[in-house]
């Protein structure tokens, strides 16, 4: 049987023991720290995909799978198999971005945002609102269908970016899976949702098809918040359960990003698990709510 590389973690083996997947425990450290090093400076040189300063636990593990399901046995491996082969790339691009996300996700900080963000967006003529690493696209509706019942998504225009292509083309598409359907409906009622979830979209087989008026104004793209550039100024930027995968560095370079590209008095909405605290930018923000993570620019 086949034994998963996060159970094998700290296991026992020895380097060519691909049977057993997973980092060897006799897997030199050093050496694996040099081999995920090159392998991480060879994707960013070849492909221009930046992962040098992801969180290197999580980082680790992940890559460990992909060694294993390419059938290969060491790091170096697969950095000959990614230099060479462009379709392996994109495989190890999506073990790499972690996707997971879901309709409303953390209810209460819909409710808030509803609460303290929707009054001051009511004073703007139009709303420019970001959603940075949107993965699959599930915020993104959640946030269009908020928008749609406060009377605010036709001034809305909504910028959806991921690093991955592959999510991006899931999120265009409107389609979710229908056995998700009644969590995202506790969800939507928790978030303070005024209607019936189910007028948003039609069953169709085994999926979902959302209305595709609530994108008519979302433009989904591809961008890296770790080598692209500021957009243009926004009035939102929700960037949700991405800056945790990243190192103290990159999360200022980031922090950096977002506040170049948010107008004075612009909202930042970051996960549960995140902050701004302890960042260049701590000063630069008023926090919203005590306990959901908004917070609006002053300087
Ligand atoms: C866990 S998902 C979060 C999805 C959503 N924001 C949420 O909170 O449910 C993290 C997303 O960040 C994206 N991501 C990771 N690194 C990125 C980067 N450098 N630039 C843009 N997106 C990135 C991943 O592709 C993934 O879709």
């Amino acid at each position: 049987m086949a034994v998963s590389v996060v159970e094998q973690e700290g296991a026992g083996g020895t380097p060519g023991q691909s049977q057993l997947g997973g980092p060897p425990l006799s897997y030199d450290p050093d050496l694996e720290r040099i081999e995920i090093e090159l392998l991480l400076e060879g994707i960013f040189q070849r492909y221009g995909f930046d992962f040098r300063a992801y969180a290197h636990a999580s980082l680790r593990r992940r890559l460990w799978k992909r060694v294993e399901a390419e059938h290969l046995t060491t790091i170096s491996a697969l950095q000959a198999r990614v230099l060479h082969d462009p379709a392996a790339l994109d495989r190890m691009l999506l073990d790499l971005s972690v996707n997971v996300t879901a309709m409303f996700r953390d209810p209460g900080f819909y409710r808030t945002f509803r609460d303290t963000v929707v009054p001051m967006l009511r004073t703007y003529p139009f709303i420019r609102i970001w959603h940075a690493g949107c993965s699959t696209g599930e915020e993104v509706y959640s946030m269009a269908i908020l928008l749609h019942e406060e009377g605010l998504l036709e001034r809305a225009r909504i910028y959806a970016t991921d690093i991955n292509e592959v999510v991006l083309r899931h999120a265009r598409s409107g389609i979710f899976p229908l056995n998700r359907m009644q969590e995202y409906t506790e969800n939507y009622i928790k978030a303070g949702g005024t209607r019936s979830f189910s007028e948003y979209y039609t069953a169709k087989y085994d999926g979902a098809l959302f209305n595709a008026a609530l994108t008519k104004n979302v433009v989904f793209s591809q961008h890296n918040l770790v080598t692209d550039q500021a957009f243009s100024e926004f009035n939102v930027i929700l960037c949700r359960n991405v800056l945790i995968y990243f190192d103290r560095t990159l999360q200022n370079r980031v922090h950096k990003l977002f506040y170049d590209s948010l107008v004075h008095l612009g909202v930042l909405g970051l996960g549960s698990k995140e902050t701004l605290r302890f960042s260049e930018f701590e000063d630069c923000y008023e926090r919203l709510d005590s306990r959901d993570k908004l917070y609006k620019k002053i300087k």
